[in-house]
C-alpha cells in the first residue's frame, strides 16, 4: 500500500481507481488550490502525488516530500510548473497528461477565434443592456473565417487539431510555425510552415499553441504583435506568460489589431491593467480542457501513471526529462 496525495478534488474516476488498487489516498478539499505551507507539510512522506498546474514542485517541494516520492503525476498536459531537471536528478518520474485534452482545448481555441471575430460577447451585453433597437446594416460587423489565413504557432496535438478544424470546417489557409516542418501533416491539410515574422505578417488569426519555456516566454511581445495585421485577431490558450500582456493592452488599444481572444494570462489570476476593459477581448477563466468528458480522461490518466510507476512499470504519459 502505497501513500497518495491529490492536491484538489479531481473527478471520482482517479480516486476510485487508486483505491480499488488499495492504496491510500489524501485529498485536499480546500475551496482554492493548496497553500504553499500545506502542501510541502501534506506531501511529507508520500509515494505519489498528483499535481495541479498552480502547484510548483521545485527543489523544496522534493525535499520536504522526503526520499520515498516516486512520482509527480500533474492533472495537465502542461508542466511548467514542475522542475523536471530536479525530479529527474532525484529519480522521480513526470507524468502529464497529452493527447486526452488535446480535442477539448482545440475546440476552445476555435470558440474564442469565432467569440471574438463574430463579436459575440460585445453583441450579447448590447442586447442585455436594451440597445437593440432593430436590424441594422452595419451593426457589429465582425469577419468571416472561409478564404482567412489561420497562423498556428507551434504543432503539437492541440496545434494540429486547430488547424485541421480550420482547413476542413471552415476552408481556411493553413501557416504554421515549430522546431521543425512536418510534410505528412502540410500533406493532409495544405499546411505551409514559415518562421513566426512570416506568420504574423500573413495571418488572420494567429493562434498560439507553443509550451512555456525559456525560449518562448514573451514569443507575443511588442514586436511581434506590431507584425500582425490591423484586422488580425490573437488566440491564446496555452500559457499566459508566452504573450506579453501589457504590450498586448497596448495593441488592442492602439487597435494594432482587431482582438484577442485568451483563456491564460500572464500572471493569472490576475489581469494586466486595462484588458478587462477592452472591448475587443473575449476572456476564460483557463478553462479551455473544461469538458467533463477530458477531465474525466485527464483523472483517468494521472491514476494510470500512478499506478504504473507505484508498480514499478513505465509510466503512460511521462514527460521527457
Ligand atoms: C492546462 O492548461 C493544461 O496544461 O492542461
Ligand atoms: C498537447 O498535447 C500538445 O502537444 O499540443
Amino acid at each position: 500500500m502505497a501513500s497518495i496525495l491529490i492536491t484538489r478534488n479531481i473527478p471520482v474516476a482517479a480516486p476510485q481507481v487508486l483505491k480499488a488498487a488499495g492504496h491510500k489516498l489524501t485529498t485536499y478539499t480546500g475551496k482554492d488550490a493548496m497553500p504553499r505551507a500545506k502542501l510541502l507539510k501534506a506531501v511529507a512522506g508520500k509515494d505519489a502525488v498528483v499535481t495541479l498546474l498552480t502547484d510548483k514542485v521545485d527543489a523544496q517541494f522534493l525535499k520536504a516530500a522526503g526520499k520515498q516520492l516516486k512520482i509527480v503525476a500533474n492533472y495537465a498536459v502542461g508542466y511548467d510548473n514542475i522542475d523536471v531537471a530536479a525530479c529527474a536528478k532525484a529519480g522521480i518520474v513526470v507524468t502529464n497528461t497529452p493527447g486526452v485534452l488535446s480535442q477539448a482545448v482545440a475546440e476552445h481555441a476555435i470558440a474564442l477565434m469565432l467569440a471574438t471575430a463574430r463579436r459575440i460577447v460585445e453583441s450579447d451585453a448590447f442586447l442585455r443592456k436594451g440597445k437593440f433597437h432593430g436590424w441594422e446594416p452595419e451593426l457589429l460587423l465582425g469577419m468571416e473565417m472561409k478564404g482567412k489565413t489561420i497562423g498556428i504557432v507551434g504543432l503539437g496535438r492541440i496545434g494540429s487539431e486547430v488547424a485541421s478544424i480550420c482547413a476542413k470546417g471552415f476552408g481556411m489557409k493553413v501557416l504554421y510555425t515549430d522546431m521543425k516542418p512536418n510534410a505528412e501533416f502540410e500533406k493532409a491539410v495544405g499546411a505551409r510552415f514559415m518562421k513566426l515574422e512570416a506568420l504574423l505578417t500573413e495571418s488572420d488569426v494567429v493562434s498560439v499553441h507553443v509550451p512555456l519555456l525559456p525560449t518562448t516566454r514573451h514569443l507575443i511581445d511588442a514586436k511581434a504583435l506590431q507584425l500582425m495585421k490591423k484586422t488580425a485577431y490573437l488566440v491564446n490558450t496555452s500559457r499566459g506568460p508566452i504573450v506579453d500582456e501589457k504590450a498586448l493592452v497596448a495593441a488592442l488599444k492602439k487597435k494594432q489589431i482587431a482582438g484577442a481572444g485568451l483563456d491564460v494570462f500572464e500572471f493569472e489570476p490576475k489581469l494586466a491593467a486595462g484588458l478587462a476593459k477592452l472591448p475587443n477581448v473575449v476572456m476564460t477563466p483557463h478553462t479551455a480542457s473544461a469538458t467533463v468528458e477530458t477531465r474525466t480522461e485527464m483523472a483517468k490518466l494521472v491514476a494510470q501513471n500512478v499506478l504504473a510507476v507505484l508498480a514499478g512499470k513505465p509510466a503512460v504519459s511521462p514527460v521527457q526529462q
